[in-house]
């Protein structure tokens, strides 16, 4: 197995970092426009081998794309990271141009990889991603539905002083403070609701804080995340490479699941070696389906200012 990520910032770094950790591949390439910078992290992560004892080979490489030739899946995390006060939507003019011409570069030496997409704004990155490979809609996956997941459940096991991974708790819908819907409907502790041990005030507190849990942590760090998505991201490499078959909220094309088509929109989807395999399409509740057909219209929105750029 071969793994590209693309963008050696703090997001590629340590996705890269994730991955090799957990060997999910024999040959990682590290890549980025910024001179010496993916070479320089590749020997950092390479000098951490001895001491961590993984045997993947990481090789840095400034904007070489020959260097990827092949890859099975490729992580593009390429493009700015949003400062405090910023939304995602506001980077849309720099990274989208990013992130187009890092998608047709991988597939001229890679052309039936599996692209994961981190770069924001997310979903329509995503859809730029598709529109621009021409890929099967199965190989073009949207991260950050994993995340804002993994977020919630951290919220939930804060207030429930439980462990995260007791915790099965799913975000849906847009990647955006505003357009991303955690379920908490339908969140669960070991199966049982926890609606259950929540009153309607504390379900709102968390509602609200993982919508902006990137947000906060930016107002504090000064930067967007890094730790989270990167592992959101080596992840979904995970569930890929080794055929897991796992249940991710990922952001992929719909055609009529949700009530929505020509979009890429977070849902619940099967990982595995196929790319994302199957969505699940279940019944969200009057409250969720109008939740989630604002987050189309707003990322629609975003969808056509690609139009104008
Ligand atoms: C975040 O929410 C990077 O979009 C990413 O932290």
């Amino acid at each position: 197995m071969k793994v590209t990520v693309v963008g050696a910032g703090a997001v590629g770094a340590t996705c890269a970092d994730n991955i090799a950790r957990k060997e999910l591949c024999t040959e990682l390439v590290l890549l980025d426009i910024k001179e010496g910078v993916a070479e320089g992290k590749a020997q950092d992560m390479m000098q951490t081998a001895a001491l961590l004892g993984f045997d993947t080979k990481i090789v840095g490489s400034t904007n070489d794309y020959s260097k990827t030739a092949n890859s099975d899946v490729v992580v593009i995390t390429s493009g700015l990271p949003r400062k405090p006060g910023m939304t995602r939507e506001e980077l849309i003019g720099v990274n989208a141009g990013i992130v187009k011409s890092v998608a047709e570069n991988i597939l001229k030496f890679s052309p039936n990889t599996i692209i994961i997409v981190i770069s924001n704004p997310m979903d329509t990155m995503t859809y730029l991603a598709l529109q621009s490979t021409g890929l099967s809609k199965h190989k073009i996956i949207g991260m950050g539905g994993a995340l804002d997941s993994a977020r919630f459940r951290y919220q939930l096991s804060t207030t429930l002083g439980c462990s995260p991974a007791d915790l099965n708790a799913v975000v849906v819908g847009g990647h955006g403070d505003t357009t991303m819907i955690p379920l908490i409907s339908k969140a669960t502790w070991n199966s049982v609701p926890v609606t259950e041990f929540l009153s309607a005030e504390q379900q709102e507190k968390i509602v609200k804080d993982t919508m902006v849990g990137g947000a906060t942590l930016t107002a504090l760090i000064g930067t967007s995340a890094w730790y989270a998505p990167g592992a959101a991201g080596a992840a979904m490499v995970e569930a890929i490479v080794r055929d897991e078959k796992k249940l991710f909220t990922a952001c992929v094309a719909l055609d009529g699941e949700y009530g929505q088509k020509d979009i890429c929109l977070g849902v619940p989807v099967i990982i595995g070696k196929n790319g994302w395999e199957k969505i699940l399409d279940f019944k969200l509740n009057d409250a969720e389906q109008a939740a989630f057909n604002k987050s189309a219209d707003a990322v629609r929105n975003m969808n056509d200012v690609l139009k104008t750029l």
